[in-house]
């Protein structure tokens, strides 16, 4: 699927979003190097810190079904600039993710911004070494 495709894909997605506190939509579209996606919407919790991100939705759901090969991820957010991700989900696609795989996030205009893993964030913690 083209980016593009990808894009509307995840602001469709974004419907799904549970967002009953904040009304802040969030869908992300995580595509595997066989060419399989895993979409993720924003799921929260009237124990706010139990939210879980859209981002990490679309990882762990593909995790959870044995994929490990990631090739792209579009991210998006109802926001004026493309949507920053947070930090916790940052350090997960860096758990999974080749530095250099290409990261796509979208604002409400359907605006991008286009980031690689390793500059949304550098020197990261990886491993034990
Ligand atoms: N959120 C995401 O899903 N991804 C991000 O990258 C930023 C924030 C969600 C968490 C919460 O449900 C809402 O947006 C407001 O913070």
């Amino acid at each position: 699927m083209a980016t593009t495709e990808l894009i509307e894909l995840a602001i469709e997605t974004s419907k799904k979003a549970y967002v009953p506190y904040s009304h802040f939509p969030v869908a992300a579209v995580l595509v595997t190097k066989d060419g399989s996606t895993y979409t993720g919407v924003n799921i929260e919790n009237a124990s706010y810190s139990l939210t879980n991100c859209g981002e990490r939705t679309a990882i762990f759901k593909a995790v959870s079904e044995g994929q490990r090969e990631f090739s792209e991820l579009i991210v998006y957010g109802q926001t004026e600039k493309p949507i920053s991700p947070c930090g916790a989900c940052r350090q997960v696609m860096a758990e999974f993710f080749e530095h250099d795989l290409k990261v796509t996030l979208v604002a409400k205009d359907r605006s991008t911004v286009e980031m690689t893993v390793g500059e949304l964030l550098p020197y990261s913690f990886t491993d034990l070494n």
